[in-house]
């Protein structure tokens, strides 16, 4: 009886007939889910893994095609994408933007840091440094951390490793971003030691609120980058 019950709910779920058409699309992108959450929430305990849920479709995209076309380094994200089209990874990044804005990668920060270095970092990210032409993170990022549509992901809840490791793309050209590549330039004046900080600081800031990507165009960043429109950013 039990054994009957099973069967039928596998069958359910396998079927491929659904009337809801993004419920399916959701079931297959189950692969994903083992690295990234089932809800795109990052997994916890693989502190690496970073969130998908709710960051802009543009960027989400942007990655995707940077995987696919070598711009992105990663065997375990390239594997997947090497022979996926246009069409659909545009489909898998709106899907992934559309998903309510969970981080489970929050406060995985390891190293203490110390409240000089915390001042420090948060210093940083909020105020830049203009003696080494440092805008502030939060003058792209938002003054919520929370991204700008349509090309400027959220930094909250971010693993502290993962954020580490990007600027070390950026700084040795593992990761380009599209000209001008702005994080590229500015992980060139971090130094080793505040990017820890800071990135450390960034994974304590979690998403409680579920706040989304402030909307195109609601502030001016204070350069241009190429994933942002360049009308949309400060003269
Ligand atoms: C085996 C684990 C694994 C699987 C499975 C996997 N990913 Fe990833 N994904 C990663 C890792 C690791 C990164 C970070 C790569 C890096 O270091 O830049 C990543 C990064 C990403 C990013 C960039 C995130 C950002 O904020 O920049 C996107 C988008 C993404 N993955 C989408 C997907 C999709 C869609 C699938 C399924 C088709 C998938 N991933 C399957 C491990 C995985
Ligand atoms: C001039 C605008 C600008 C400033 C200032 C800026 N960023 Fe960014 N950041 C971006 C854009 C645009 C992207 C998307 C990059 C891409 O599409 O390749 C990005 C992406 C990122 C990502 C990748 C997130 C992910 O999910 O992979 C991290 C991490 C990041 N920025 C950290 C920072 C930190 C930390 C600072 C401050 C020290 C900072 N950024 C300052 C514009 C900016």
């Amino acid at each position: 009886m039990l054994r009957a019950t099973l069967l039928v709910l596998l069958l359910a779920l396998a079927s491929p007939a659904r009337a809801d058409d993004s419920a399916d699309f959701g079931e297959r992108l189950a692969a994903c889910a083992a690295c990234h959450g089932q809800h795109g929430e990052g997994v916890r305990g693989a502190e690496y893994y970073p969130h998908l849920a709710g960051k802009p479709a543009g960027y989400l995209f942007e990655q995707l095609k940077g995987f696919r076309d070598g711009r992105r380094a990663s065997t375990s994200m390239t594997w997947y994408v090497r022979f996926a089209d246009d069409a659909f990874l545009q489909r898998i990044a709106q899907w992934y933007a559309e998903l309510p804005p969970r981080t489970r990668g929050a406060d995985t920060g390891a190293a203490e840091l110390t409240a000089e270095r915390r001042r420090v970092a948060q210093n940083l990210v909020e105020h830049g440094d203009p003696a080494r032409d440092l805008p502030a993170c939060s003058s792209c990022h938002g003054a919520n951390l929370a991204g700008l549509e349509p090309g400027v992901p959220a930094l909250l809840g971010l693993p502290a490793d993962y954020v580490i490791a990007q600027f070390g793309a950026w700084r040795e050209g593992v990761r380009n971003g599209a000209p001008p590549d702005c994080m590229h330039d500015i992980a060139g004046r971090i130094a080793a030691d505040d990017m820890r900080a800071i990135a450390v600081y960034l994974s304590q800031q979690s998403n409680v609120d579920g706040l989304r990507p402030a909307p195109a165009a609601s502030f001016l960043p204070p350069r241009a980058c190429g994933s942002l429109p360049h009308a949309q950013v400060a003269k």
